[in-house]
Order: C-alpha cells, then sequence, then structure tokens
C-alpha cells in the first residue's frame, strides 16, 4: 500500500438560523441547533491521497501552497482521521474553491466537508453520514451542515457522537435562492473560530440563546408551509440577533460595510416596490439575499443597477457533499 487517494466534492451552506458561540470550543459544540440550505454555485472539490513518501502533511488550496496556520488545522483534522483508522501515514491535500475565500461564503463549510469525505474514503474509514458530519463539525461548525443535502439541521447535541446535521427537507422541496451580493472581496476581519469565542462575552448573548427554541420552531414551521413572508422575517432577525452579539462581543466586531447597510436597507424598499425578497449575513460584509425561484431574475438584474454590488453569486439549493473521480494528482 503506498497510495491511497480519493475525492470529494462538498456545497457550502447559508445558514437561516445561525451557529454562533461554542459550549465547547476544543470539540466544536455549539451552543444551539442551526439550520440551513446548500449553496449549488459555491463549492470545494478536494483530492487528499495518503502515502509512505511524504513525511509532513501538504496543502494547495487554488493552485497555491499553504503552510502555517491553514496547514496546522487541516493536520489536526487529519490526525483525527489518521487516528481513527490506525494509520500513520501523511497526505496531500488538493482543493479547488469555485468561489473566493474569506469573503463571508463559508470556505470553511465546503473545505472541511469536502476534507472529511476524501480523506475518511482515502483512510479507509467507511462512516455514516451522520458520523461523517460529525467528524466534519471538529474541523469547522458550519462543515457538520455541508455533508447532507438540501436543507440541513445540525443538532446541538449533547455531546462529540450526536452533534451532527441531518437533511430535514430535500431540494425539492422549495425552490429557495441564494443571491448573494458580494460587496467586498477583502479578507474579512475577526474570523468566525474568534466570533464564537467572543460571543460569551457579549450581554445580549444569554438573551439571543433563550429566544433560540421559539426562532428556530417557526423558522422550521414557515419552511415547511413554504410561507415565505413568515420565513423572510424570522431570518432578517435572526441575522441581526447574530450580528448584535457579535457588535458587543469581547472583542467586538463589526462587520459590515457602507454597502452592507445599503444592502438590507434596499432589501426593505424592493419588498415595498412588490419585490419579495429578505437578507441573511454571516460573519463578513456580503448580503445573501433570499427568493423564490420565480422572482430571482429581477432580483438579480436589479442588484446588476447597484453600483457598490462588485459581484452576485446566484444558488439554488444544492444537494449532499459526494465523492468524485480523482482528477487531480494528489
Ligand atoms: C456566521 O463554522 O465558520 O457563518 O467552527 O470556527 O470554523 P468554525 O466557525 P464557522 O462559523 C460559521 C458562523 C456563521 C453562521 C453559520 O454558518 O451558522
Amino acid at each position: 500500500m503506498s497510495r491511497q487517494q480519493a475525492t470529494a466534492i462538498a456545497h457550502s451552506n447559508i445558514a437561516f438560523v445561525k451557529y454562533w458561540g461554542n459550549r465547547d470550543q476544543q470539540l466544536r459544540l455549539p451552543y444551539n441547533d442551526s439550520l440551513s440550505m446548500n449553496l449549488s454555485a459555491a463549492t470545494t472539490t478536494t483530492t487528499v491521497g495518503f502515502a509512505e513518501d511524504l513525511n509532513t502533511d501538504r496543502l494547495t488550496i487554488d493552485g497555491e501552497k499553504h503552510i502555517g496556520p491553514a496547514l496546522d488545522r487541516v493536520s489536526r483534522h487529519l490526525d483525527l482521521i489518521r487516528l481513527r483508522a490506525g494509520i500513520r501515514l501523511r497526505a496531500s491535500v488538493q482543493s479547488r474553491n469555485s468561489f473566493p475565500m474569506g469573503t463571508g461564503i463559508a470556505s470553511s463549510a465546503s473545505g472541511f466537508a469536502a476534507l472529511t469525505m476524501a480523506a475518511a474514503q482515502a483512510a479507509g474509514l467507511r462512516l455514516t453520514e451522520a458520523e461523517l458530519s460529525a467528524l466534519a463539525r471538529r474541523g469547522s461548525g458550519s462543515a457538520a451542515r455541508s455533508i447532507p443535502g438540501g436543507y440541513v439541521l445540525w443538532h446541538a447535541g449533547s455531546g462529540d457522537r450526536d452533534s451532527y446535521a441531518e437533511s430535514v427537507f430535500p431540494p425539492e422541496h422549495w425552490d429557495l435562492r441564494d443571491i448573494v451580493a458580494i460587496v467586498s472581496r477583502r479578507h474579512k476581519g475577526l474570523g468566525s473560530s474568534d466570533g464564537h469565542g467572543a460571543a460569551e462575552g457579549s450581554p445580549l448573548f444569554a438573551g439571543r440563546l433563550a429566544a433560540m427554541a421559539e426562532t428556530m420552531s417557526s423558522l422550521r414551521g414557515a419552511l415547511a408551509s413554504r410561507d415565505l413572508p413568515r420565513f423572510g422575517a424570522i431570518l432578517e432577525a435572526e441575522a441581526l440577533s447574530l450580528h448584535a452579539v457579535a457588535m458587543t462581543g469581547r472583542p467586538a466586531a463589526l462587520y459590515w460595510s457602507p454597502a452592507t447597510v445599503a444592502l438590507m436597507q434596499q432589501a426593505h424598499a424592493w419588498r415595498a416596490e412588490g419585490l419579495p425578497v429578505w437578507f441573511t449575513l454571516d460573519a463578513g460584509p456580503n448580503v445573501h439575499l433570499i427568493c423564490e425561484g420565480k422572482d430571482a431574475t429581477a432580483l438579480e438584474s436589479a442588484l446588476r443597477n447597484l453600483d457598490y454590488v462588485e459581484a452576485i453569486l446566484a444558488n439554488r439549493v444544492a444537494g449532499a457533499a459526494h465523492l468524485a473521480p480523482t482528477l487531480l494528482t494528489a
């Protein structure tokens, strides 16, 4: 056995009810359940090859070699997989993203989901979807939600084994679109890992968590009945709640740029004019505009008329992470 390799493709996801804060930072056990949809236009394809002739792990992302913190994080994740598989081989990891990294589109979600699936396969592990999701969570929390397909619920769980994500509806349940308005390609300030640590320092965090059961059950109800106005109202309030916590955390983080605020107000104006669109935001300045398929073309052309929008990324609801033939030489 000199080389064992596998390739996996995973979609990023946008959370409607968000993960913000860990009750166990090391295991990435979140304080609350979260719910997301997978994004069709935001994928990571990763090839992992374990080989006897490597004496360190190697990482290439979009053709660029990475050392330092990025490689360390990947190596720590590979250690979990090596431990489970009972192997000691080092790995070469080659990854390609279909979207720019560090812009608030969660490359860590699709990245760690694809890495987990490819590395587990290459290491000879045969894991269930729930086991893969729980393992992906250890690399990046939101990656747990990029293993299953469609609309996905991540159970906060009581420990490592039962904190995993599962599909609650397939992509066909509802043709929602996430049109991401990219207003800045610059790398964001406080990364989400540090953001999770800062949340507990916010006096608003306890209030956010106290409202969470109600937030989740009403959003799930609106998702089940495809009630967009109700869904959208909960969506916006939930994103603003996360940002209120971030803005008052220790350290505090303000992720918005003037264009972020302009777009949030624009969504309200569009609704007043009869275009049904609502926003959500991750830990970055870009705005995710959520609408139904029938309104996507109108929304995209309205966005193209705004000079402060640098680019748009139009997503449908996507399926689960999956293995693929290896095209790269790992
Ligand atoms: C705002 O999953 O990126 O996008 O576990 O430290 O990698 P780490 O954090 P990450 O946090 C995502 C935060 C969020 C909300 C969400 O996706 O639920």
